[in-house]
């Protein structure tokens, strides 16, 4: 039995796959948009050979209206969106803001106005711990809770603070404009999902990030350095106020991410709360040298690296606090760092051209 339909934009991405995986498995239909800017069509062969169930693939760009109008009208039975598709690398964002505005945010704009005149009323957005920015300047507010003032240090950080604000402002006058008509309006809802550190890939080896060009994040880098891409790890910094003066993350398991986007789309449909964010972390933080150390682990060798400066708008501590996620959403994060670091190192082995190549023949005659 089919419990609902989703939009997933990006759902050929790293998070959007995983989501999409485990929407398949709750029994949604799923229809994914993306342009494939950073990922490839050959993960829906990959969602179909793990769970059994081919969600659809439209190849669209979200800032193309007249495209996005054409999907609502193809598929009438949509009642939800899951939005991930975006523009994410932060030194980019420095380079090209422009570009991060005209996809993040007029990306945004365009996909609330297709789900205004369609009539889809629940949106779950990527958000990004990001929005904080150095939120050690309130030490009092470590790990981080939602109330911590957002005061982003970069335009990728700016663009998902102002898309925020923009799906706030969106489904608070939806329910307004709902009620002037004598309607309750309360079907219109927004869950903003703010994100830690995704680590990790699907158990079975054949699902997992498949960054286009250079990576920018440290666990896709060490994997690099695994497979002999990469010489060494640069560990950006080893003065700062830590146990072991490396910068401290969450490192949130991709499996229990993607369950927080579940649990977020049946809250917003069964609870009706308005706009709401939330943090997806585990609250536990882990340096840059933990990581190294359980990656090598996972591995089974050690990995070089080479102390270098800090890297410029790098924060000494970027850990949640989860509690509201927790409580309200009855989410736990159940997979451990140490699993993160074993399937992200059985799917690089496996693949180590991503998506480029076939899965293991021993998983297909399975
Ligand atoms: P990703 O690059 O793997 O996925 C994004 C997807 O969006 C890609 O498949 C890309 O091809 C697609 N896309 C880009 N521009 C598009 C456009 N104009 N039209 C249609 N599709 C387009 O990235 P990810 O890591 O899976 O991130 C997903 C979301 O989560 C993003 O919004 C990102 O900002 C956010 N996020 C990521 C992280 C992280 O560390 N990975 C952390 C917090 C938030
Ligand atoms: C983690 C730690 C680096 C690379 C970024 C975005 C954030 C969110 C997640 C999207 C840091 C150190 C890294 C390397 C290193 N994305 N590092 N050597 O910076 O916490 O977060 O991705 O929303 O917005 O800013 O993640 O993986 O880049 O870095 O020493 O080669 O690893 O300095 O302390 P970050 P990261």
């Amino acid at each position: 039995m089919v419990v609902g339909s989703v939009l997933v934009t990006g759902g050929t991405g790293y998070i959007g796959s995983f989501t999409a995986l485990a929407l398949l498995e709750a029994d949604y239909k799923v229809v994914i948009v993306d342009n494939l800017y950073n990922s490839s069509e050959e993960c829906i062969n990959r969602l179909e050979l793990i769970s059994g169930k081919r969600p659809e693939y439209i190849q669209c760009d979200i800032t193309d209206e007249a495209a996005l109008d054409k999907v609502f009208e193809a598929h009438p039975d949509i009642d939800n969106v899951i939005h991930f598709a975006a523009l994410k690398a932060v030194g980019e964002s420095g380079e090209i803001p422009l570009e991060y505005y005209r996809v993040n945010v007029y990306g945004t704009l365009c996909l609330l106005k297709a789900m205004a005149k369609h009539n889809v009323t629940n949106i779950v957005f990527s958000s990004s711990a990001t929005v904080y920015g150095d939120a050690t300047r309130f030490p009092n507010m470590i790990p981080i809770p939602e109330d911590c003032p957002s005061g982003p240090t970069n335009p990728y950080g700016n663009t998902k603070a102002t898309v925020e604000a923009m799906i706030t402002d969106f489904i608070n006058a939806q329910r307004n404009n709902a009620k002037k008509e004598g309607k309750s309006g309360e079907e219109w809802n927004g869950a903003l999902l703010r994100y830690f550190n995704p680590a990790g890939a699907h158990p079975s080896g054949v699902m997992g990030e498949d960054p286009q060009g250079v990576p920018y994040n440290l666990l896709p880098l060490l994997a690099q350095v695994a497979v002999g891409k990469r010489e060494k790890l640069l560990v950006f910094g080893d003065d700062y106020d830590s146990k072991d003066g490396t910068a401290i993350r969450d490192y949130i398991h991709i499996l229990d991410l993607a369950e927080g986007h579940l649990v977020a789309l049946n809250h917003l449909r069964s609870n009706h709360p308005g706009v709401r964010a939330w943090n997806l972390g585990t609250g536990r933080g882990s340096t840059v040298y933990d990581m190294i150390k359980a990656f090598s682990h996972a591995v089974g060798r050690e990995l070089p690296y080479e102390v270098a400066p800090r890297r410029a708008g790098d924060v000494l501590n970027l850990t949640a606090n989860a509690t509201r996620a927790n409580k309200e959403l009855n989410w736990q994060t159940k997979h451990t760092l140490e699993e993160a670091c074993e399937d992200l190192w059985r799917w690089t082995e496996n693949n180590p051209q991503g998506y480029r190549q076939q899965p293991p023949k021993e998983f297909v005659e399975k």
